[in-house]
């Protein structure tokens, strides 16, 4: 069975106090069982959120990591230094960082296997524009992220990524893509790492969902067979949000 995943990204929001104040009110909202929690503060965050959270299960993961091991790389942050504080999981080839900071499929690529280097588990984002699907050309767009960034690591490799499908026109919009939608995107995507990797190993790859997903919507959107949680961003900066979209998975 494959692994449940709710995963709050917070972008640049919260200071430190916020920081600290809603890591308390998640811990409040009580425990959970059978699936994973993440939540991503901004770098600067990430060891007071791991010593805030050292008693619970919910994960502290990382919005990004360099692809260097270390060197001239001023404001950047390593694989090695995230170990070094003990976090585990990063997300990279968010939307964000494709279209604001230059993030190509190439670099992409660099920075999954230097991720992967460092024993730490990726959350790979992809997703298609709005005139993609627009043009009929969302599965093409989505297909070519997905190939030119991981196709060139091993099954083994690919057991330590789990995939979020982020359609670029539903992040941040209230725009979600329809429950059929996901679904028929995502089980495009399991498709294509069964043609690459086989059965098994499509089938035992999560695929989370994101874009707009509110406790008004979760239940729906993760009731589709190949929908394994989600990768929230607005709702996942309310405690109470977050978690009504945690316990609809
Ligand atoms: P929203 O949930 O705010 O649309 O953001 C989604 C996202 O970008 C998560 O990485």
């Amino acid at each position: 069975m494959r692994t449940k995943i709710v995963a709050g990204n917070w972008k640049m929001n919260n200071d430190l106090a916020e920081t600290q104040t809603l890591i308390e009110q998640l811990i409040q909202q009580g425990d959970f069982s059978n699936k994973r929690v993440m939540i991503a503060p901004t770098a600067v965050h990430l060891s007071a959120a791991k010593s805030a959270l050292s008693a619970s299960k919910i994960e502290v993961v990382a919005q990004n990591m360099h692809q260097a091991e270390a060197g001239a790389y001023t404001g950047e942050i390593s694989g090695k230094m995230l170990k070094g504080i003990d976090v585990n999981t990063v997300i990279l080839g968010h939307s964000e960082r494709r279209a604001y900071f230059g993030e190509t499929d190439a670099i992409l690529e660099e920075k999954v296997a230097a991720a992967l280097k460092q024993d730490i588990e990726v959350i790979f984002c992809f997703g298609e524009e709005l005139e993609d699907r627009k043009a009929g050309n969302h599965f093409e767009v989505v297909a070519s992220q997905i190939k030119n960034a991981l196709f060139a690591l091993d099954a083994a490799a690919l057991k330590h990524i789990i995939l979020a499908y982020e359609p670029v026109w539903a992040i941040g919009t209230g725009e979600t893509a329809s429950p059929e939608q996901a679904q028929e995107m995502h089980a495009f995507i399991r498709n294509l790492l069964a043609e690459k990797y086989g059965e098994a190993t499509a089938q035992a790859t999560s695929i989370l969902y994101g874009g707009s997903v509110k406790p008004n919507n979760a239940q729906e959107i993760f009731s589709k067979a190949d929908v394994d949680g989600g990768l929230i961003g607005g709702a996942s900066l309310k405690a109470e949000d977050f978690f009504a979209i945690v316990k609809s998975l």
